[in-house]
């Protein structure tokens, strides 16, 4: 077991389950519907703790009652919130339509919350904790939380997830150990294959270890030393919920990496785990 700190987003997923992608203007009744805790952060901290990892999660809860939702299905999930920033406020929700026809997920997120400060994160005992995790969001506070924690750790690792493009994110690669990629973010750069991209990423940010997730492919990873290895995506009857798939994937990583596996080893776990997570619906009972 290792003590890990997720530092990232909380968010409230309102999922409709339908049985095809709607048109614009159409009215249309979903077949299911639920409500629950999400985000990227959160989702990766849940799957962390049902590994048996002490798992603690910094980010912005609203006073709201959805942010007590949320609060509550964090701690049902035995992921402690010591470190979570309580403000006034409207929680993120996610509005998911989720194309039970093919598993896909069409998010449209709203948010009006501030975001977790660095002047907030930097009161939390870094050094304490065996691996610490960020999600790539929020770049001027993540930079100083980055380097706080580089200050204070002393050879733990930190992992990064580059889900989005945001400007001056891409140059905080040097200040970690490793940092997950998904495909968009890839062909948003141009990329229409996983190892050249991180190749790319490697010679403009240094040996640093990175993955980069490839859907129905599977995923890729690159060592310190520009080995690349190649995980298949895991054969499924059928793609049920693609949601949180990634981050998933990013918690098979890290669980992985943190009980002793070799980089290889662990992306075969991590794409293992993030084949059943889409297999099925939520995130209950991977492990
Ligand atoms: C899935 C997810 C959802 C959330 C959205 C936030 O990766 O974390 O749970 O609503 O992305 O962008």
């Amino acid at each position: 077991m290792s003590f890990i700190l997720i530092t990232g987003n909380a968010v409230l997923d309102i999922v409709n389950g339908v049985d095809h992608y709607p048109q614009e203007d159409e009215e249309m009744r979903a077949s299911n519907q639920w409500v629950g805790c999400g985000g990227n952060a959160a989702n990766t901290a849940r799957v962390l703790a049902a590994h048996r990892h002490r798992c603690d999660w910094a980010g912005v809860l609203a006073t709201n009652a959805d942010g007590e939702r949320i609060a509550n299905s964090l701690q049902a999930a035995g992921v402690g919130l010591e470190h979570a920033s309580r403000q006034a406020g409207t929680s993120p929700v996610s509005c998911i339509t989720l194309n039970q026809a093919n598993g896909s997920r069409t998010i449209v997120h709203y948010r009006d919350l501030p975001e977790l400060s660095a002047a907030d994160f930097c009161q939390i005992p870094v050094e304490r904790y065996d691996w610490l995790h960020f999600e790539g969001r929020n770049v001027a506070e993540l930079e100083k939380m980055l380097a706080y924690t580089r200050d204070n750790i002393f050879d733990q690792p930190v992992s990064l997830e580059i889900e989005k493009q945001r400007e001056g994110l891409a140059a905080l690669i040097p200040l970690v150990d490793l940092v997950m990629f998904p495909r968009a973010y890839a062909q948003l750069h141009g990329f229409s294959d996983a190892e050249s991209f991180l190749r790319d990423q490697q010679a403009k940010y240094g040996s640093i270890w990175m993955t980069c997730t490839w859907g129905e492919q599977g995923a890729w990873a690159i060592d310190q030393l520009g080995v690349v290895f190649h995980a298949p995506a895991l054969k499924v009857e059928q793609v049920v919920d693609t949601t949180g798939s990634g981050d998933v994937f990013n918690a098979g990583l890290i669980h992985a990496l943190a009980t002793g596996q070799l980089l290889e080893e662990a992306l075969h776990y991590a794409t293992e785990l993030a084949g059943r997570k889409v297999a099925q619906q939520g995130l209950e009972g991977l492990m």
